[in-house]
């Protein structure tokens, strides 16, 4: 429908939805964290329907994983049909065209010469976990660099790295050792206080300049991990010296640099990868989310050079299972055709939209985006930028309340992560419900 709006005609949750509620509350797992509760039925594009017959316009994208849209149908057909033909074999010990074809076109993709080769996991922690194990086992070296923000997932290595909620964190300890964190280059947060126009990019030069000289050896580290935009931490780009400078570090001490593009790849930020934008060449690359269109499938692509771990050194029984590689191949398909450019426009289009709601709206701080990751920080008080985490989690709630799925993240952003397939329209209505949804919050 060309001009479709939501309709939500129930009470939220409504009755259908309840009952589910009551069961999760009963035998699902209570570690998940649940804004609303939106019980989904069926989606298509943008658009997702609930088991009540309410209608949402999806800004959140399962956490930005259908980069393609609901059930875009030719990622559908291309499941159906991989499905009919075999839906495992594991790659581990067989071989199947699928998985090689995709490790071509990623290998191809990732910016920077030499080849590269690919390993394929089920999820983001498992290319996180591979990069890990891989970045020991080729420098000899045990130990990491991450930031303060960063989410890299759960798993145990993966979470030794992460470093953005403490709950993800209390209780699991002891976690993998040798993980430092440093602060991440947040300039409306500057951990040096600084102002970014002036600046000589102390977040970029702390490694080098207090790290390396008072607490960790750089011939002992192994590799830094970096989202090249920060994702769970609070959709913060960075300055482009800041990853210029880490660059130029892991060249001076034989460190490999890793983007975490879980979430910020795929074709999300205007480029089919962040680091695009930024001119630099990662030793390896990590990406899952976006990659398969909803079917889960998490890679690690290395320089072929570093990728010197023999057989039976890491594997999966079902990463690189051949339907998600046949959605992932349908997948980069539309996004090189279609929907990377378009990424682009509509982030340039809703950055453009907002971008006076800092001095229009009293709790919006700071507007942001790279392509369609778009940040709206919410803040008590301009002068102070107290985080108003009360406040945001009201936006998310009242959005939902009128037809907007969307999420949040740090600890007082407001996300928007739509599939890539958005238009102007859709654009219009979630900054229009966002807009009076504030506007109605900052009242009270
Ligand atoms: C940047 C980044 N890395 C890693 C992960 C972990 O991915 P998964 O939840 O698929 O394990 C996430 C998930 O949000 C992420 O955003």
């Amino acid at each position: 429908m060309k001009n479709q709006v939501p309709r939500i005609k129930t009470h939220l949750p409504g009755p259908k939805a309840k009952k589910i509620l009551a069961g999760d509350e009963r035998f699902v797992s209570p570690s998940y964290t649940r804004p609303y509760p939106l019980v989904m039925k069926r989606g298509r594009g943008a658009w997702v329907e609930d088991v009540d017959g309410n209608t949402f316009l999806d800004f959140s994208a399962g956490i930005a994983v259908c980069s393609t849209g609901h059930a875009h149908p030719e990622v559908v057909a291309a499941i159906q049909k991989q499905a009919a033909e075999f839906i495992h074999m594991s790659g581990t010990d067989f071989y199947y065209a699928q998985m090689v074809e995709l490790a071509e076109r990623l290998a191809a993709s990732v910016p920077g010469k030499g080849k590269r080769k690919v390993y394929f996991g089920n999820s983001g922690a498992e290319a996180i976990e591979a990069a890990m194990k891989l970045a020991r086992f080729h420098t000899r070296r045990d130990k990491f660099i991450a930031f303060y923000g960063a989410f890299h997932g759960r798993t145990m290595g993966a979470l030794s790295l992460t470093a953005s909620k403490v709950t993800q964190r209390r209780g699991f300890s002891p976690l993998v050792p040798g993980v430092t964190h440093i602060p991440y280059g947040y300039c409306y947060r500057c951990p040096y206080n600084l102002n970014p126009q002036t600046c000589s990019i102390d977040c970029g030069t702390f490694l080098r300049d207090v790290v390396f000289k008072t607490e960790v050896p750089p011939e002992e580290v192994a590799a830094i991990f970096v989202e090249p935009v920060l994702g769970e931490g609070g959709y913060v780009i960075p300055p482009k010296e800041f990853l210029l400078e880490l660059r130029r570090i892991c060249d001076e001490f034989g460190i490999l640099l890793v983007a975490d593009e879980v979430q910020c790849g795929m074709g999300r930020t205007g480029r089919m990868w962040a680091i695009e934008h930024f001119g630099i060449e990662p030793d390896i690359l990590c990406t899952a989310k976006g990659l398969a269109s909803g079917m889960p499938i998490g890679v690690m692509v290395a320089r072929d050079k570093i990728m010197d771990w023999p057989p039976g050194a890491h594997a999966s029984t079902f990463g690189g299972n051949p339907v998600s590689c046949a959605a992932a191949l349908a997948t980069i398909k539309l996004l090189e055709r279609t929907y990377i450019a378009n990424a682009e426009r509509m982030g340039k289009y809703i950055l453009e939209r907002i971008s006076d709601w800092p001095q229009k709206h009293r709790l919006v701080g700071d507007v942001r985006g790279l392509g369609l990751m778009v940040a709206i920080e919410l803040v008590r008080d301009k002068s102070t930028r107290e985080k108003a985490t009360e406040e945001r989690g009201r936006v998310l709630h009242e959005a939902f309340k009128r037809g907007l799925l969307i999420l949040g993240c740090g600890e007082s952003v407001v996300r928007m992560m739509p599939p890539l397939v958005i238009n102007e329209h859709q654009a219009d209505l979630a900054i229009d419900i966002l807009e009076e949804v504030l506007g109605r919050i900052e009242k009270k």
